[in-house]
Order: C-alpha cells, then sequence, then structure tokens
C-alpha cells in the first residue's frame, strides 16, 4: 500500500459518547478507563481515529456541550493521567485523538460566567453578550433559543439580558473580545501539546452574531425557532478570518485536524469553510437526513462534492449524538439488512467515514416511554412531539451479561432491550453479522487506495434499486454495487474481468445478479 496514507482523509474516524461507551468504576457512567480497556477492540476493528464528545469538567446540562473548564478533565471522567494513558495507548494502536471543542458558549458555572454577571464593570462581564433591556423591559431582539424559548435571559441583579442559542445554561461567549479570543485560541495549543490529534468544532459557525444584533426576519415555520431566518444569529462573515487563525496554530502541528460543525447551514455554505487556511473538513448534514432511496444518497454526495474545492475532502456520516440512529431509520425491527448496505455505502463512498459509537453493530436508538425517565432537557421542553436525544446515547452493548457489560450497577441511560442478542461479543461470533460485514469492508477498505481516496464516478443504474458507482485511483478501478431494495436485480458490468473482493472473489463478466441488499465490491483484474 501507498506509504502516504493520511489519517483523516483515507482512514476512518470513530465517534465516542464517553458516558455510554464503558464504564470502568461501575458508577453508571462510561470513563476514560472503559475507553483503554477497549482499545483493543477498536484496533481490531480497523478505525483510525476516536473523536470523544466533550470531556471537560461540566455540569452536565447539556452532557459536556456545556464546559466548566476546557483545560482539564471531569473527574466522573477521570484525570489527567488517565487522558495521557489513552493517548499513549491509542498512539500505540495507531489511533488518533479528536476533541470536542465546544468554544461557543460556556457552562453558566464557568468561573468567567459567574465572575460575569457579578456587575457590569468585572473585567469578565463583557466576555458573554449582555445587553440592556428595552424600553418597555424586552429582550434587545426577536432571536430564539434552538432549544425552546427566546435565546435572551433577564438578570434581575444586572437589569440587563445575556445571549444563549442554547440551554440558558450555556451563555454564549463574545468572540469580539480580544481576551476571549486569545483564550479560545489557547484551547488548541494545550491540547495539542498532551498529544491530541484533532479537534471537532462544536457550532463554530455561530460564534459571531450581528453586532448590530438585528432582527431575524420571519418566515413560515411551527416553533418559534423555525419561524424566523437565521440571518442574524449565525454564519457571519468574522468567521473566515478567525478559521485562518486557528488554521495556522494547527499547521504547527503537522498531520493535526479540525471538523467543523456547520449550524444552521447548508451543503454550499459547509463546504465554504473548508480549504487550506481554513477548516480540512465539515459535516455535511444533508447527506445523514437523507431517507431510504438510492438516488437521494447519491445527489447529496454529488452536492457535496461539487461544492467542495478540487483540494478539499469530504466526509460523510449517518449517525451521531444527537439524531435518531441509521439503523432505527432505515430498518425494519431488528432486520439487519438495509444497516448492512448503510454501513457499505459509508464505508465505500467518496469520504472519510465517520461512525457512531454502536453503529457497526446496527444498534437501535432505545424507546422513551415516560416523561420523567428523560435526561436531556429538551425532551422534556418538547414532550411528547420530540423526545429528545436520550434515544440514540444508550449504553454501548458489548455482552449478554447484565447491563450488556457496560457497567455492573445501572446505567445513565437505560440498555436497549436487544443487548442479549445485539452485543459485540454474540456478533463477532457470527460470520454474517453486521458486525463482520462492517470489519470486512474496512479490511476491504485498508488495502484499496481506490476505495480511500480515489475519485468517485456514479454509473448509469436503475435509480430506484441500486447504488452504482465507481472509485478509481491510479490504474485501480474498484465498482459498488449496492442493492437497495427487496428485489434480484441484474447489473451490465463494464467490459472485462472484476473480481469479487468481498465474498469469495469469484470473477465476473459482463453481467452479475444481485440479490436483495445484497452488496458488491468489484476490482478490475489487471
Ligand atoms: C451541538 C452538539 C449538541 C449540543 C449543541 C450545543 O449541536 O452536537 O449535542 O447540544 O451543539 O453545544
Ligand atoms: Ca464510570
Amino acid at each position: 500500500m501507498e506509504n502516504d496514507f493520511l489519517w483523516w482523509r483515507d482512514g476512518i474516524i470513530y465517534q465516542i459518547y464517553p458516558r455510554s461507551f464503558a464504564d470502568s468504576n461501575n458508577d453508571g457512567i462510561g470513563d476514560l478507563q472503559g475507553i483503554i480497556g477497549k482499545l483493543d477492540y477498536l484496533q481490531s476493528l480497523g478505525i483510525d481515529a476516536i473523536w470523544l464528545s466533550p470531556i471537560f469538567p461540566s455540569p452536565d446540562v447539556d452532557f459536556g456541550y456545556d464546559v466548566a473548564n476546557y483545560k482539564d478533565i471531569d473527574p466522573k471522567f477521570g484525570t489527567m493521567a488517565d487522558f495521557k494513558q489513552l493517548v499513549v495507548g491509542a498512539k500505540q494502536r495507531k489511533i488518533h485523538i479528536i476533541l470536542d471543542l465546544v468554544l461557543n458558549h460556556t457552562a453558566d458555572q464557568h468561573p468567567w460566567f459567574l465572575q460575569s454577571k457579578k456587575s457590569k464593570d468585572n473585567p469578565y462581564h463583557d466576555w458573554y453578550l449582555w445587553e440592556d433591556p428595552k424600553l418597555n423591559g424586552d429582550p434587545p431582539n426577536n432571536w430564539q433559543s434552538i432549544f425552546g424559548g427566546p435565546a435572551w435571559e433577564y438578570d434581575p441583579d444586572l437589569d440587563q439580558y445575556y445571549y444563549h442559542m442554547f440551554y440558558k445554561e450555556q451563555p454564549d461567549l463574545n468572540w469580539r473580545n480580544p481576551n476571549v479570543r486569545k483564550e479560545m485560541l489557547s484551547i488548541f495549543s494545550f491540547w495539542l501539546e498532551n498529544g491530541v490529534d484533532g479537534f471537532r468544532l462544536d457550532v463554530f459557525n455561530a460564534y459571531f452574531k450581528d453586532a448590530q444584533l438585528r432582527d431575524n426576519p420571519s418566515k413560515f415555520g411551527i416553533r418559534a425557532f423555525e419561524r424566523q431566518e437565521h440571518f442574524y444569529d449565525n454564519s457571519q462573515p468574522e468567521m473566515i478570518s478567525l478559521l485562518n487563525e486557528i488554521r495556522h496554530i494547527l499547521d504547527q502541528y503537522p498531520g493535526s485536524y479540525t471538523v467543523g460543525e456547520t449550524f444552521l447551514a447548508n451543503t454550499e455554505q459547509t463546504a465554504q469553510y473548508i480549504g487550506e487556511d481554513k477548516l480540512h473538513a465539515a459535516f455535511n448534514f444533508d447527506f445523514a437526513e437523507n431517507r431510504w432511496h438510492p438516488k437521494r444518497f447519491l445527489s447529496s454526495a454529488k452536492k457535496w462534492y461539487r461544492a467542495l474545492q478540487e483540494d478539499d475532502w469530504p466526509n460523510n456520516f449517518l449517525s451521531n449524538h444527537d439524531m435518531t440512529r441509521a439503523a432505527t431509520r432505515y430498518s425494519f425491527g431488528e432486520d439487519d439488512r438495509r444497516a448492512k448496505v448503510a454501513a457499505a455505502m459509508l464505508l465505500t463512498i467518496k469520504g472519510t467515514p465517520f461512525i457512531y459509537y454502536g453503529e457497526e453493530i446496527g444498534m437501535r436508538d432505545i424507546t422513551i416511554r415516560k416523561k420523567s425517565d428523560i435526561k436531556d432537557p429538551i425532551g422534556k421542553t418538547f414532550w411528547p412531539l420530540y423526545k429528545g436525544r436520550d434515544s440514540c446515547r444508550s449504553p454501548m452493548q458489548w455482552t449478554d451479561e447484565e447491563n450488556a457489560g457496560f457497567s455492573k450497577s445501572d446505567p445513565w441511560l437505560p440498555v436497549n432491550q436487544n443487548y442479549s442478542t445485539r452485543n459485540v461479543q454474540n456478533l463477532a461470533k457470527d460470520p454474517n453479522s453486521i458486525l463482520s460485514f462492517t470489519k470486512k469492508i474496512i479490511s476491504i477498505r485498508k488495502n484499496e487506495p481506490a476505495l480511500q481516496r480515489g475519485d468517485f464516478i456514479p454509473l448509469a443504474t436503475d435509480p430506484k434499486h441500486l447504488l452504482a458507482y465507481s472509485r478509481k485511483y491510479q490504474e485501480d478501478e474498484i465498482i459498488l454495487l449496492l442493492n437497495f431494495s427487496s428485489r434480484e436485480l441484474a447489473y451490465d458490468l463494464p467490459k472485462g474481468v472484476w473480481i469479487s473482493l468481498f465474498e469469495d472473489r469469484k470473477t465476473f463478466e459482463k453481467q452479475v445478479n444481485i440479490r436483495p441488499y445484497q452488496v458488491y465490491i468489484l476490482k478490475r483484474e489487471d
């Protein structure tokens, strides 16, 4: 294989939600020692990097996405020494580490915010977005919080409002304050010095809001947040020069990486933040939000590739900690056939694949039955229309033992009831399981530069049932045939002899028959 393998471009990134991955001290919450104990598993899966959802001290209103100290580890996850042990263990296995930086807002318990609300002349006051009420006492403008209600919270002591795009316990920072900017940028070097390889930037394009705080224009929608165009509370042009600065820091650490979570942005807007002096990558939600239809995925992918500049590299994901798991969205019951097709697509279409923990075993969302069981506050706010994000964050299913081998005491969220059969230990034994299937494709991908960085060429086909494309790199050409349907299909191959990399290395010429939900990975024989 080529020796210019670049981990974040050619490799596979695995997202861990640390609370739910593995609990080493049996307090019901996953932790760093838990992850360390699973490094061999991650290595055997064949992934190249782990993205850890936030592990910094947090009051956990938004489970880590409300940070109270950016340069330490939350004691419930472990210590700095545990973190260093994780870095060393991961490096030994060629696994890179990506931390999740939540720099748009802090926790309301962060010492900066506690200072900030003490008085208007406190040096930290200007670190957040404080504004006087309108003459009639109303908030400064019409901006809404995505988690429900106005984005402005009144503080009677100061007789001022502060701004929060998310929970009121997540006050937004004032990125125009030079001290804030300097302090936030120092976080990158701090963790790079501690052996981290990259960062996921939480809602980075929300850091700046309109300086004049103009009202958002209204539009049709159901919830108040959706009844306005998010024109002034998001995606301000100043973001670009900040990205240049962030990239400059990263470039001093060769091989480091940033992937941004673009907030309220379409594919084209997302692509604008990627480039050699901006982010290395950003998430394209359009691809993840598709319904089960080959044409939909194909057109999202094509749109994504078209939007990117020539030297940019796409990435793809189907699940994360904020959305219903792919297997729950696409599969019927416990049938994994669609989840396998989805995995094959994610691992072979052009772009770095992101796997959400448990996706490799086809984990399904848990069902939330009672409002009082909910942990994610938005689930309580919008009950019963929307039950929040607990469902996709249930404990990883390792074995058929109590609590799926995640913990010896009650986990913070219930384990999916299907754990007695759907667990790593059980599926690893079954050569036809989604886990074995995923591992097989990952190992094929590892040996084929065409599947990593090859060009992407859609192939003409029956667009209702089949997704067909080829990946080309130098002399290599690989055809992917993904049957999205329960029908038997036939496909006319381009001239030549094609060898199946999957299954039994059979060769094919002219035509191939594709069983329902079957996947073919065919390489041109030379
Ligand atoms: C991002 C995170 C989400 C969090 C929000 C606020 O969207 O993925 O989990 O609630 O930002 O930090
Ligand atoms: Ca624990």
